[in-house]
């Protein structure tokens, strides 16, 4: 458990503050402790009811099916459209004018569209969709900036049943490949480009390099946004301008199966190849619009909600897109980076659309603490009353940071633990129910449940740290790797029997709240991005002058972790390049550094990369990245003793700029 930090433990487990919740919120809260009451008393009913929540056009005849376990279906024989419960009935119900989302441009330029022009969209996208022949169970990717048409692109795939799978616009032309033919998807939706730090940034070209070797696209369907030029393939590529725009704004839309995919989101697991996570619709929806109306408490009349985060991550998927708008919710959504044009763009916009409710990353809130308190502190932001934070562990500084210089020293914190995997929230506080502790996700929300066991699935008691686990089914839940049940098996269910293995660390407090300890895993948290070690690696020796590398992810003040990269090089290259390779190392660094985002993304980009003579390694031969992490962090070394060589450690700390 050496992964999980003692020091930061002991450190965390000091923490004393406790901030119980607002006397005003608790008494109008959405959630209160009768739901755990209710969840306790019978778990599958606690989820009957939050699926009615939404419309079926067939009620289920059985909530869960776990009989083919770990192979879970919920709601069975329901069903439903999510796209129909994310509009149309809203519209039905008389709530057509209110906005769906405040969108704001990174230049300046805003757009406000109401939840009857969204149905609208969404009817002529898919019918222009269907108009490309894509059909239920076709799968289309999605490769956009953060502009409405994403949002439209998505649920115009949710309405006919195709699954989508949007790929962050920050991944490269081979990420994006990739994954276009793991899912073989046959369309793709992109943008000539979007904004970001100020300047257009191109889309388009990602793609056409991408397709080169995915003889199975027939179309991409591109939206005009930036303007930029854009290559063009006649018969393959359609703007949407000139198809989508064309099309009625009507749209029968189907009900689907329960079980019906609805999207595949890739993430990064502990091997080179991400991972398709496939969630399915009834459950997904069910869960996405519970947990947004109880952990947020969201009253669709008067609040306006803010994920600032990119609908290219899980958080844009339930909490941009799928949960506030499957309760009819007002929503901020916003372009760009938070320093352009300055360093208060994003309090500028809460004081602007006046959002009550914001849900951002701990890697965010310590960029703005670097910033200064003093320039949040400029703009109005009392419209805010509850303040969330996702996907890393928030180290009680930022969260005392957050709620005093964002929140006013009035709104709560809510930091909820989930993963791409889980769909939507599963640990958190509930604002108008929970006593919070900066640092704490505290406990599992009603209808979960989780616990922290120790290396043979004991749970450990009170006071005592080891591995996150779910311990029964839930309704938002991946459903299987897509393409590799196998491999869906093993990396979730097979650690612990018959517990689902998060892959965090975490640790029971003496009231047995949960503290999140980060990844036991080789998966890195880089701003909130989950980072493969082992991807990394294996771009960084696909370049011709790496012979081997090993990658870890270092503590860093701001982005959570950083990604260090330990190279040797290959002796032929290094001969190739010169006598002057050696005092090259920086230029070889370079150039790696660059190899590694073009070909997974620059979020990849290694913080650092030292040329190494040799890795330590153990006996069995595995690389110790712990040694590295040490080494990383400028920490004293952790045990050598099952090094074949203690001497390779000694070369490689010489190597680290300032080593005397
Ligand atoms: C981490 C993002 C601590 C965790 C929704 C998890 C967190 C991974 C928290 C999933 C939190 C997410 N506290 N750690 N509140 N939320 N994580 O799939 O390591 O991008 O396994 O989903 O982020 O990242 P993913």
């Amino acid at each position: 458990m050496s992964d999980t930090g003692g020091e930061t433990l002991s450190n965390l487990l000091r923490e004393e503050r406790r901030f119980p919740p607002p006397p005003e919120l608790a008494a109008t809260a959405n959630a209160t402790a009768a739901e755990y009451e209710r969840a306790d008393a019978d778990r599958l009913a606690f989820w009957a009811e939050a699926a009615r929540r939404l419309d079926w056009a067939q009620p289920w005849d059985e909530v869960l099916d776990w009989s083919r376990a770990p192979f879970a279906r919920w709601f069975v024989g329901g069903r439903l459209n999510a796209a129909y419960n994310c509009l149309d009935r809203h519209v039905a119900a008389g709530h057509g004018d209110r906005v769906a989302f405040h969108w704001e441009g990174e230049p300046g330029d805003t757009r406000t569209i109401t939840y009857a022009e969204l149905t609208a969209e969404v009817c002529r996208a898919a019918n222009a969709l269907q108009a490309l022949a894509v059909g239920a169970g076709d799968r289309v990717a999605i490769y956009m900036p953060m502009i409405p048409e994403t949002v439209v692109a998505m649920l115009a795939c949710a309405r006919i049943g195709a699954p989508h799978t949007v790929v962050f616009g920050g991944f490269s032309a081979e990420a994006l490949r990739g994954r276009i033919i793991d899912c073989d998807a046959r369309v793709v939706i992109t943008a000539d480009g979007g904004y970001r730090k100020g300047k257009p940034a191109a889309l388009k070209p990602a793609v056409d390099e991408a397709l080169r070797e995915c003889p199975d696209v027939r179309n991409v369907l591109v939206v005009r946004r930036t303007g930029q030029e854009v290559d063009w393939a006649d018969g393959r590529d359609v703007w949407w301008h000139d198809l989508v725009d064309e099309q009625p704004p009507e749209h029968e839309a189907e009900a689907f199966d329960s079980e019906h995919p609805l999207y595949i989101m890739y993430t990064s697991g502990t091997t080179a190849r991400p991972k398709g996570i496939l969630h399915t619709t009834g459950g997904y929806l069910t869960q996405v619009a519970w947990s947004h109306w109880a952990v947020f408490d969201v009253k669709p009349e008067r609040d306006v909600f803010w994920t600032a985060a990119d609908i290219g991550w899980v958080t844009g998927h339930s909490y941009i897109v799928y949960g506030p708008l499957a309760n009819g919710v007002t929503s901020v959504m916003y372009e760009g980076t938070p320093d352009t044009p300055h360093k208060g763009r994003w309090w500028e916009i809460v004081e602007k659309y006046r959002v009550s409710i914001l849900y951002c990353a701990p890697t965010a809130i310590r960029t703005f603490m670097k910033w200064g308190g003093d320039i949040p502190d400029g703009f109005d932001l009392s419209s805010l009353r509850l303040l969330g934070s996702v996907g890393e562990p928030i180290n009680p500084e930022a969260w005392i940071w957050y709620r005093k210089h964002i929140g006013g020293d009035r709104c709560p914190v809510v930091d909820t633990w989930w993963q791409t995997e889980t769909g939507a929230q599963m640990i958190s506080p509930l604002p108008g129910v929970s006593v919070c502790k900066p640092g704490s996700a505290l406990r599992p929300l009603p209808g979960i449940t989780a616990d922290v066991v120790d290396d043979t699935g004991k749970p450990v008691p009170d006071g005592s740290g080891g591995y996150l686990v779910l311990t029964d089914p839930w309704p938002g839940m991946l459903r299987t790797i897509w393409g590799d049940e196998k491999r869906y098996v093993e990396t979730y269910w097979s650690r612990f029997s018959g517990m689902y293995f998060a892959g965090d660390g975490a640790k029971k407090d003496e009231d047995g709240d949960i503290w999140l300890l980060g990844r036991v895993d080789d998966v890195m948290n880089v701003s909130g991005h989950r980072i493969s070690t082992t991807e990394v690696e294996s771009a960084l020796v696909s370049h011709p002058m790496v012979a081997e590398a090993a990658v870890v992810g270092a503590s860093d003040a701001t982005t959570g972790q950083g990604v260090v990269a330990f190279v040797i090089l290959r002796g032929e290259a290094v001969a190739a390049a010169g006598p002057a390779a050696d005092s090259g190392a920086d230029e070889v660094a370079a150039r790696l550094r660059e190899h590694v985002a073009r070909e997974i993304g620059p979020i990849a980009r290694p913080r650092q990369i030292l040329v190494v003579a040799e890795l330590p390694k153990t006996r069995s031969g595995k690389i110790m990245r712990r040694l590295l992490r040490d080494v990383a962090e400028q920490r004293a070394l952790g045990d050598v003793t099952t090094l074949t060589d203690s001497s390779v450690m000694d070369e490689i700390r010489e190597r680290l700029p300032g080593a005397g």
